[in-house]
């Protein structure tokens, strides 16, 4: 197993009260204690909006991060009724913002909003989590790599701030459906992300890149041969503190 830091990423999407701070509590508690491998891995939650406040305070000097889900394509203030901007989600203390995941670019998020929206998060000092990912058609028709590619370079610029953005690679058609690409497969699209990040950007170092869609406690052994990968994000298991715990104990166990 590489040594270099993992993320383990809990994407809450339309979950929670205040209430559920007892699951970070106990998520909390645990990466507190697991002296042997906390220094190789980064907690990050992102609740819904409504509880970021609450809980970046409750966790200020811990392990656990908090971030954001989204945040509108404008930034400051606007007049723009139910959106949140990138300035006000810094303003609650966030550290990282999910940006393009498929439930809002099925809600009409196109490349150059995305663009927009990272512009956002990175001029606001918060790093940017970058959903990518092809449908099953894309997949079936082998336009994978082709599809990835676009939503690679349209939406990333040049001038962006690398060192704060992380790349989720999550295939709609895993999400929420328990089923996960195979070992070979994600293997070789992991390496065409960062191989196309390199050579449209650049950066003299190498950008994380995640995997996302139905990761839970009885399929993280088949990621971990996985090196290339950088990390996970976790929708429904990262709604149970059980689920979520065992998840990063079963990668390290
Ligand atoms: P899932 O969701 O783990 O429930 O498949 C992942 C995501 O949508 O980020």
């Amino acid at each position: 197993m590489a040594n270099n830091i993992k993320y383990f990423i809990g994407n809450w999407k339309m979950f929670g009260t205040p209430k559920s701070i007892s699951i970070l509590n106990k998520i909390n508690k645990f990466v507190k204690f697991d002296k042997k491998f906390n220094k190789r891995y980064k907690t990050i939650i992102t609740p819904p909006y409504t509880l970021i406040e609450n809980f970046a305070k409750t966790f200020k000097n811990q392990k656990i991060i908090i971030g954001a889900q989204n945040c509108y394509h404008k930034d400051n203030f606007g007049a723009n009724t139910g959106s949140i901007s990138a300035f006000m989600i810094k303003s609650l203390n966030a550290k990282y913002v999910i940006v393009g995941h498929s439930d809002n670019r099925k809600e009409g998020d196109t490349n150059s909003i995305i663009k927009e929206k990272i512009d956002n998060v990175l001029n606001n000092g918060m790093s940017v989590i970058f959903c990518i990912g092809e449908n099953k058609k894309d997949k079936l028709r082998k336009r994978t790599f082709k599809v990835l590619r676009e939503q690679i370079t349209k939406a990333l610029d040049k001038r962006f701030k690398f060192k704060n953005i992380l790349v989720a690679y999550e295939p709609i058609w895993s999400i929420g459906s328990g089923k996960i690409p195979k070992t070979k497969d994600l293997l070789k699209t992991t390496l065409f992300i960062k191989k196309t990040l390199n050579d449209f950007f650049k950066t003299k170092f190498s950008i994380p890149v995640l995997y996302g869609g139905s990761v839970d406690s009885s399929n993280i052994d088949q990621f971990k041969n996985l090196t290339v990968l950088d990390g996970f994000l976790i929708g429904g298991a990262s709604k149970s503190n059980k689920k979520f715990i065992d998840i990063i104990k079963n990668y390290y166990r």
